[in-house]
């Protein structure tokens, strides 16, 4: 073949996309100042994560899967994504048996990823053993975190491993770590809400927006 399928499947979204203009959609007062734009819409994150479960359920289906809920960002993505494949296995000829768990990883401060990379936990994940397992994460960007995840998992000798990331955002020091399933390809911008956060922050937010200059300093630790 001349090109890989897939990179053309990908929702990508390309680097002078401005956002939609914040008094288009409703977001918490709270926030007011804190934001650029919106950049992606809530609806539209559902829409795409309804599409990303019809792919799994294809691939996946009929078969145990454990889900891997990467915290603290990954919980809204999981929760939603898992809710429509329930919904899938509700209204369709086949099913994917699922259990759920979690694991948190820490590595950002401010907007900076720190070297130190925190796996907790994730001591003993010998139920990963034999099965299918699909680790669902809600941003990639240099890969590293996901890299090390996976060797963590890939010890404990599971029969598959998938990753679905809700983004991957474009960022010039990429490992070549890219998810099975993504739902949407990002400029290298700072996004937070839909449970990403800054400082803990904006995770109340149910967009994914852009976090403006004065937002970050307000909120800097
Ligand atoms: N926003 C929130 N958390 C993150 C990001 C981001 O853009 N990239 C990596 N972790
Ligand atoms: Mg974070």
């Amino acid at each position: 073949m001349y090109f890989d399928l897939n990179y053309y499947m990908i929702c990508k979204i390309n680097d002078d996309w401005p956002g939609y203009s914040l008094d288009l959609f409703n977001y918490p007062k709270h926030y007011s100042g804190d934001l650029e734009c919106v950049y992606i819409p809530h609806g539209v994150i559902m829409d795409r994560t309804e599409r990303l479960a019809r792919n799994i359920m294809d691939d996946l289906g009929d078969h145990d899967t454990v889900v891997l809920c990467v915290l603290k960002a990954g919980y809204q993505f999981c929760a939603d994504l898992v809710e429509r494949i329930k919904a899938l296995s509700r209204n369709s000829d086949h099913t994917l048996p699922m259990s759920v768990n979690f694991i948190r990883l820490k590595s950002y401060v401010n907007d900076q990823s720190t070297e130190d990379l925190h796996i907790i936990g994730a001591e003993d994940l010998s139920f990963l053993t034999g099965k299918n397992v699909l680790i669902v994460e809600a941003i990639v960007d240099t890969g590293k975190t996901m890299t090390t995840l996976l060797k963590h998992v890939e010890a404990f000798r599971p029969k598959m491993i998938k990753v679905a990331g809700l983004l991957v955002k474009r960022v010039p020091n990429n490992s070549g770590c890219f998810p099975d399933y993504v739902g949407f390809e990002i400029p290298n911008h700072f996004v937070v809400g839909y449970a990403l956060d800054y400082n803990e922050y904006f995770r109340d937010l149910n967009h994914i927006c852009v976090i403006s200059e004065s937002g970050k300093l307000k909120y800097k630790v």
